[in-house]
């Protein structure tokens, strides 16, 4: 039998500019997983839908403002990690109030999806790279 690992619901979005760029926010040291790059995003909060999560940790991240129907699913995320299993729908948005800065210490940088390889992400949140590079 394999290991029994808590399920952890994150939500995370891949926020799509003018250009067509993908933003990648750096998780800063103390975080677990310090220095990789990821989707915007965090856990799911009890009573929370994941939309609900996404328009919420984008205000507190980044200071911008979107709403649930300007949130579109495009793939998810399930990878077992040492002490949990990440379950990760990730949406795309490409409509948001305001300009994203970094409120919590973190760097943000826009990158094509093409050139996203070049930045160290997470394990979960590697395989969704195609995805993007399909869309944009
Ligand atoms: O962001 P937060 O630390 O709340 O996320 C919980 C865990 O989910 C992280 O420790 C990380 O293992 C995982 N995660 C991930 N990719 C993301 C966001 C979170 O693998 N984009």
């Amino acid at each position: 039998m394999t290991a029994q690992r808590p399920i952890l619901l994150v939500a995370a979005c891949a926020l799509v500019d003018a250009d067509g760029r993908v933003l990648l926010a750096q998780r800063p040291e103390g975080k677990a997983l310090a220095g990789l790059w990821e989707f915007p995003g965090g856990k799911v909060e009890t009573g929370e839908s994941p939309e609900e999560t996404v328009v919420r940790e984008l205000k507190e991240e980044l200071g911008i403002v979107t709403r649930e129907p300007c949130l579109a699913p495009l793939t998810f995320a399930s990878h077992a990690y040492e002490n949990f299993h990440l379950l990760m729908p990730l949406f795309v948005c490409r409509k948001f109030e305001g300009t994203p800065r970094s409120l919590e210490g973190q760097q943000l940088k826009w990158v094509r999806a093409r050139a996203m390889r070049d930045y160290p992400m997470p394990p979960a949140d590697e395989p969704l790279i195609p995805f993007l590079i399909d869309l944009l």
